[in-house]
């Protein structure tokens, strides 16, 4: 059973091909286009998207080994996302499922990066989650800790009140005149400085929620004071400042972790999204497994980020349940 899916929620084109599950190929452009504004333009993503989408898919099936004719089904992101973004990955799975005469699997986005975890590369990759498992989804718009109880049963038990903390790292880094997306950046810095040069505010709400609002203030607070004494602040401390925030980061999105586990008795914790790239968070993982004997799963590099792969394995799940979405289906930006 062949199936294409297809994401482009944001500003990622990405198709992939999976047989019976496994995936045979992952074929992403990303747009340069938002670095020079600091953030994603949503006009210029669409266009970017409608670029990219056909060579994208092309590529996808050539690499794969097969033709469009071998196709079983099309599934594609429903949401949520960019609207101009979604509906042109949306339009284009409709068309081509119906110019098949295949089914379409309409796939939530969140969904998918949760389920990364179930991206196999080949038969014998058996290394996945059991359920039911907490996932902390860290991205440019979501910051969550997700029960997954199974495929299709999933409860959000803590999510941000304000910025995600991929945003957070964003904003901070461009308050510092770095490049975006921040995240990289920061993390790159990260591993050449102190995390204990600064300290900055850190929230206290109840529950599994986050906040991120709090953080970013303090830091962009703190920043224009050192900078009133040296001009040059940035450029002489980038490396600590760097190293200071993420920990500050990671220890707020652990400590939520920690006592959720606490709490539910599940020791199976994975990281997903955008943020799960990050080397000090992924440290954090493999330090808590270590220290509290967590089963951890942290996604390989290519599917933190956007990506079809996940989409694909998502609509796998779905097709097998015989879920599949209508011709008038419309997408949507938020849940
Ligand atoms: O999941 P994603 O690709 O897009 C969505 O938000 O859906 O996540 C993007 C976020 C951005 O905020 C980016 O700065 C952050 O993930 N990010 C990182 C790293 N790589 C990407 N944050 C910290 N360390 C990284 N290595």
């Amino acid at each position: 059973m062949y199936i294409l899916a297809i994401e482009s929620s944001c500003d990622d084109t990405s198709a992939a091909v999976l047989r019976d599950g496994i995936l045979l190929s992952n074929v992403t452009a990303s747009q340069a286009v938002h670095e020079a504004y600091g953030g994603v333009v949503p006009e210029l993503a669409s266009r970017a998207h409608q670029q990219n989408i056909v060579p994208v898919v092309d590529q996808a099936i050539k690499r794969a080994g097969i033709t469009k004719a071998d196709l079983n089904a099309v599934a594609f992101t429903r949401g949520p996302g960019l609207m101009g973004s979604l509906l042109v990955g949306v339009s284009f799975a409709k068309g081509f499922a119906r110019s098949l005469g295949i089914p379409m699997v309409d796939v939530n986005h969140l969904q998918g990066h949760v389920l990364a975890h179930f991206i196999r590369e080949s038969e014998d990759d058996h290394d996945q989650p059991e359920f039911p498992y907490l996932c902390l989804l860290v991205s440019g718009g979501n910051s969550q800790i997700v029960k997954v109880n199974s495929y299709k049963d999933m409860e959000i038990i803590g999510q941000t009140i304000d910025d995600a903390a991929g945003e957070a790292i964003d904003k901070c880094s461009k308050v510092m005149g770095l490049g975006y997306p921040g995240g990289p950046i920061i993390d790159r810095l990260a591993r050449q400085g102190n995390p204990d040069a600064y300290q900055f505010s850190k929230p206290n709400i109840p529950g599994y929620d986050y906040s991120f609002s709090g953080l970013k203030t303090s830091f962009l607070y703190n920043l224009r004071d050192w900078l009133k004494e040296d001009p040059d602040f940035i450029e002489h401390h980038k490396e600590d400042l760097a190293a200071s925030l993420e920990k500050t980061i990671v220890d707020i999105l652990m400590k939520k972790l920690r006592q959720a586990v606490k709490d539910t008795g599940i020791r199976q914790v994975a990281v997903a999204g955008g943020v799960s790239a990050n080397n000090g968070l992924r440290n954090a993982f493999k330090y808590h497994a270590k220290r509290y004997g967590w089963k951890i799963f942290i996604p390989k590099f290519s599917y933190t980020t956007d990506n079809a792969a996940m989409i694909g394995i998502t609509g796998y799940f779905k097709y097998l349940d015989k879920d599949f979405a209508s011709i008038d289906l419309p997408a949507y930006a938020r849940v």
